[in-house]
């Protein structure tokens, strides 16, 4: 309602409706995919004809058993394809509003599949990376590790690179297709999943599993769930608001409202 009496625009659409979730909730979790880095310039893995896994096969690209094989096929495609988008990329504000939402002590967690780092990069603190972080490099033999950059100005001279210390094989610390998910990580992402009152998942397709089980973990104990997603995802029917949008529109939103009701001391 507006000073005027007038409901405001849309008072009764999604957006409305997810803002009222957002400043009612007292422990909400976000939970973030590819999408929300789209708007980075990182292309996302499955939804549109530019994405990855449409021009680049899993299974061979991203996969611990072919990498084991040949790592060289992994090795070109980083230095080829992956290492520029990764080394460019900038935060969006999507990224922004939520390490907003944390400062304004209004997003107790972000879980976050993505490995690009940008979260952390936009001042986000508490991130639980499901996936790793590609930002990292460690040797399988001796577990030296190394920095993107550093492997990056290695593959100029030989691929795939060696590590420095003893020779053995350099792998970036991302969660390969046919490994298993960072215990510690994937514990305490459902301990949040479990304990928060709201989550909120952006930009993810939710088909990937066990990552994908958790907005539904937060919902069947008790949370509203609300998905921000272009495309539809196979728990639309569960949320209890879909925002069929961009992250870096609806986000801000989000973050305004989470600012105004701590700062009214409205904050529940
Ligand atoms: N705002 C909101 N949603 C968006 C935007 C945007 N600006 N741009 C794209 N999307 C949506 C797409 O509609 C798509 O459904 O983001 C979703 C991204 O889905 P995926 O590409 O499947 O990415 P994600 O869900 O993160 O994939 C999960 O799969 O390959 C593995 O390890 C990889 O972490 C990744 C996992």
């Amino acid at each position: 309602m507006d000073a005027s009496g007038d409901r405001a625009p849309n008072a009764d659409g999604p957006l409305a409706r997810a803002s009222e979730l957002v400043a009612a909730s007292k422990r909400i979790v976000a939970f973030t995919g590819a999408g929300i880095s789209a708007e980075s310039g990182i292309p996302t893995y499955r939804d549109s004809d530019d994405s990855l896994w449409t021009q680049y096969d899993p299974d061979k690209f991203a996969n611990i058993h072919y990498f084991m094989q040949d790592s060289s096929l992994y090795w070109r495609f980083f230095q080829d394809v992956r290492y520029q988008v990764m080394a460019t990329a900038e935060p969006n504000p999507g990224h922004f509003a939520l390490a907003q939402m944390e400062r304004a002590g209004r997003l107790r967690a972000l879980i976050t599949q993505n490995i690009d780092g940008l979260h952390q990069k936009a001042g986000s603190e508490h991130v639980i990376e499901l996936h790793g972080n590609t930002r990292s490099i460690r040797c399988l033999a001796c577990g030296e590790r190394y920095t993107m950059e550093v492997v990056y100005q290695q593959l100029q001279e030989e691929l795939p690179p060696p590590c420095k210390a003893c020779g053995g094989l350099l792998k970036p610390e991302v969660v390969f297709f046919g490994e298993a998910l960072p215990a510690n990580a994937l514990n305490a992402a459902a301990e949040e999943a479990s304990s928060c009152d709201l989550l909120i998942s952006i930009g993810s397709s939710l088909q990937v599993y066990p990552a994908a089980a958790l907005p539904e973990q937060a919902k069947a104990r008790g949370a509203r769930l609300i998905v921000v997603n272009k495309t539809p995802t196979p728990f639309d029917g569960i949320a209890d608001v879909v925002l069929r949008e961009a992250s870096g529109s609806v986000l801000p939103v989000f973050a305004a409202e989470a600012e105004r009701t701590s700062a009214n001391g409205d904050a529940p």
